[in-house]
């Protein structure tokens, strides 16, 4: 799920009001649990010894490859154990505040389908894998728990102040695409790269793109693209620090942004 799906409109036909449905886990078919396993074998493979600790952890902590789509009735036990956290079957993307709702209340809104077999390497809306492989394990660990959530009430406050589009940058930067500095190297802990096999591998070994220590400002003033192997990471020294960072008040640099440009994706 991304941080800038959509506004506005009433829940489609069969969601509630909050856009949850049932994960229906027994509808999902041998060919759809196929597709996850073998996504799961691919990526966790790739991911031992790149992905960061707290995400490895959270990832056999879920046991999340068990014979297929994970049903979300059993994540939820030992999530709600480790953090609180729950994750919430959702049709696809939601509107902002129903995302920073859900978020605030440490519920993660996961897309209930799963992409075709053709499509394993790339489809635009978050589906299943990318949602539950890519976010799901970090939010066992409980410093990105809170941050997740003050995430969301921070989201409800950039769109009062209509500054969502540079706060949209911090969970882009982060949540999607972020690396962490650590003494055996850089790791990954963005979803938008965990659940990639491409983006895995580039992320971390390729010389081409920038990787710039994290800073809240820079972040928010820098635009993403969204259909191609990312241009710049952030990389954070520690998940506490980017907690720390963002417990403030962002209305300063709110203010602050009004005036400044945005900077290039290139030197
Ligand atoms: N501290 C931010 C604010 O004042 C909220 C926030 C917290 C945003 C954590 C993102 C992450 O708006
Ligand atoms: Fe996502």
């Amino acid at each position: 799920m991304s941080a800038d799906g959509m506004t506005g409109g009433p829940p489609p036909s069969g969601a509630r009001a909050d856009w949850t449905i049932d994960q229906a886990w027994d509808r999902y078919t041998a060919d759809e649990h196929a597709v996850w396993v073998k996504l799961y074998e691919r990526q966790s493979r790739l991911l031992q010894g790149r992905a960061c600790d707290a995400y490895l952890r959270g990832l056999d902590a879920l046991d999340l490859h068990d014979a297929g789509i994970p049903d979300f009735r059993r994540i939820n036990g030992e999530l709600a154990r480790l953090t609180g956290w729950r994750v919430v079957a959702v049709p696809g993307l939601v509107p902002d505040e129903v995302f920073f709702d859900h978020l605030a209340n440490r519920r993660f809104p996961a897309g209930q389908f799963i992409r075709r077999a053709d499509q394993l390497d790339y489809l635009q809306e978050p589906d299943v894998f990318h949602d539950v492989f890519g976010h799901v394990p970090m939010l066992t660990d409980p410093t990105f728990a809170d941050y997740m959530q003050a995430y969301g009430e921070g989201g409800r406050r950039a769109m009062a102040l209509g500054r969502l589009h540079n706060l949209a940058r911090l969970y882009w930067y982060t949540v999607e695409f972020g690396l962490l500095a650590t003494p055996e190297g850089l790791r990954i802990y963005g979803a938008g790269i965990a659940s990639s096999a491409a983006e895995s591998i580039y992320a971390l070994e390729s010389p081409a793109p920038r990787r710039l220590p994290f800073d809240l400002t820079d972040v928010m003033r820098t635009p993403y693209r969204i259909d191609d192997l990312q241009a710049l990471y952030f990389v954070v020294p520690s998940l506490q620090a980017l907690l720390d960072v963002t417990l403030q008040d962002f209305g300063a640099i709110y203010d602050q942004l009004a005036a400044l440009p945005d900077l290039p994706l290139d030197a």
